[in-house]
């Protein structure tokens, strides 16, 4: 998901990792379903290092949610970090919303697949998520406001979902229409 807010802070340097390139519509990748993480894929070195170039990736865009989907890797992770200071760097592996609650909350997403689109989406306020960590190890997170709708979010991307896809036919037609003329215009 990307940052909504003006605020742009500069990713630290870093030779150990690298930024990947961001599938961006139309790609029709960010349409596939991704499939379950395998079991034992977390103690892989190439795993641990495309979360890890997930996250560098994500910050300097800069953004507060990445889907695997949407570096062209088509297995169910993502990474998250709603805090403006990369305070709490969060990794689920095969995510699931076991809850959520009726309370709704109105937030303009926007998403780096899709620059310079924002637009208003209802979401649950609060979730609860079953997920492994980086490390395979299973965990359970109760959260509401900003860190649920960004994980409702970037699940959907693991479904090949993308926000416009929230929007009313109209609105979406409208979204589509400015996106199409922001990527005719040159940098
Ligand atoms: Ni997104």
């Amino acid at each position: 998901m990307a940052r909504s807010s003006a605020v742009v802070t500069a990713a630290p340097l870093s030779i150990a990792m690298s930024l990947l390139p961001i599938l961006e519509l139309p790609h029709p990748h960010l349409r596939r379903v991704a499939a379950p993480v395998a079991a034992g894929r977390p103690a892989d070195p190439a795993f641990q290092r495309l979360v890890d170039d997930m996250f560098e990736t994500m910050y300097a865009a800069p953004g507060i949610g990445l889907a695997a989907t949407q570096v062209d890797t088509h297995e169910r992770f993502m990474v998250l970090d709603v805090t403006e200071g990369h305070e709490q760097p969060l990794v689920f592996v095969n995510p699931r919303i076991v809850s959520r609650t009726e309370q709704l909350r109105v937030h303009q997403e926007g998403c780096l697949s899709i620059p310079g689109i924002f637009a208003d989406v209802t979401r649950a306020d609060g979730v609860a998520v079953e997920a492994l960590d980086r490390d395979g190890k299973p965990f359970v997170l109760e959260v509401d406001g900003l860190l649920a709708t960004c994980i409702q979010h970037e699940i959907d991307h693991l479904d090949g979902r993308l926000f416009i896809d929230h929007l009313s036919a109209l609105k979406r037609d409208r979204a589509l229409k400015k996106y199409d003329k922001l990527r005719r215009q040159p940098d």
